[in-house]
């Protein structure tokens, strides 16, 4: 069974034919090859666009979306093996998978980490319970990692910067971390990370303070790509040497590992920081980089406006680019070609 859990199981080969498929399916959008289809999108957090663009999606290949938010409008949904149900839950994943595994093609899944404890929030358990019981594709539509997500900024850097020159991309890339007023996921960072070192580019991760690093799992894998790739990849604390030459610049605010859980603290580590905001000053630095951001991003918190407005900003491109590289995976997981 092939699952999009995180583009660590997938060739570069693999992931670049999805980005290659979105670019058609962009210029021919509307098609029936997933007439008679379905896919259930389990929500345990907000969205706006992965919700939109994978129901969207979804229609848009004849296929149909059934979109559930256990705990609110669907039953609440236990996750850990062997536990005695006495709390909010009603039903055991296991239950759920069999059953939407014989009404759908495919299921995808929003489970943000708990932060209480990030030992086991590392894990992803959630998502791995949910491949482990379903008989059809499992998507990750966000969880520790943001793989579709992943391909949406792929699909718009190779729109902006062009294809890679080889193993090795070709172009900068910086990775920086911004202020929020709460500790963030890490997951789009991580698969930021991920995505640009094994896509071969040259990247820095900019960041505030060493309690910033991202999680050893993702560093590491970051390294060995940039090994394989023999692309550069750093790690630094000086915003003037970070942006400096950059060709792409990405911003995500996450909350320190070190202090997960631990808001009070946390905040007064982080509010020294501000200074982090993506401004025209630091996107002068660059070579003419183009700036994105997953969204939501508040604004003249994370980004100015000047920044958010320029020609240099593709966020929105990376959010339309959601729904076309969505389209790919469902037609990969679930249309007559599938794998
Ligand atoms: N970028 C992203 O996943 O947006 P939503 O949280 O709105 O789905």
């Amino acid at each position: 069974m092939t699952h999009f859990l995180t583009t660590q199981d997938w060739s570069r080969q693999a992931l670049q034919a999805l980005i290659d498929q979105a670019d058609q399916l962009r210029q021919n959008p509307i098609n029936d090859q997933l007439r008679g289809k379905s896919i259930a999108l389990l929500f345990l957090n907000p969205s706006l666009r992965t919700r939109s663009s994978f129901e969207i999606g979804a229609f848009q290949l004849g296929a149909h979306a059934v979109v559930l938010e256990p705990g609110k409008a669907a039953w609440g949904i236990e996750f850990e093996p062997g536990v005695v149900m006495d709390g909010d839950a009603e039903e055991h994943i296991t239950e759920v998978a069999g059953v939407l595994s014989r009404y759908c093609d495919a299921i995808a899944l929003r489970a943000f980490p708990l932060f209480k404890d990030w030992s086991v929030d590392r894990e992803d358990r959630v998502i791995k319970a949910l491949a482990k019981h379903a008989s059809v594709p499992v998507i990750n539509m966000e969880t520790i990692v943001h793989p579709c997500q992943e391909l949406a900024l792929m699909r718009t850097l190779q729109d902006h910067l062009g294809p890679a020159q080889g193993p090795r991309f070709g172009k900068k890339f910086v990775l920086t971390w911004t202020y929020h007023p709460r500790p963030l996921n890490t997951a789009v960072a991580n698969s930021a990370l991920l995505i640009a070192t094994k896509f071969g580019l040259d990247t820095t991760l900019l960041i505030p303070d060493e309690a910033y690093r991202l999680d050893p799992q993702f560093m590491a894998a970051a390294n060995t790509y940039a090994q394989e790739t023999g692309a550069d990849f750093d790690v630094t604390t000086d915003i003037e040497a970070a942006y400096d030459g950059a060709d792409f610049v990405y911003a995500k605010s996450w909350g320190a590992l070190p202090l997960y859980g631990q808001v009070a603290e946390e905040a007064k580590l982080r509010a020294p920081f501000q200074h982090f905001i993506v401004d025209e000053d630091k996107m002068r630095l660059t070579n003419q980089a183009r700036f994105s951001h997953c969204l939501p991003l508040r604004r003249n918190i994370k980004a100015t406006d000047a920044v958010m407005d320029a020609d240099y900003c593709v966020a929105i491109d990376e959010a339309e680019n959601r729904l076309h590289v969505q389209k790919a995976l469902m037609l990969a997981l679930m249309g007559p070609d599938r794998a």
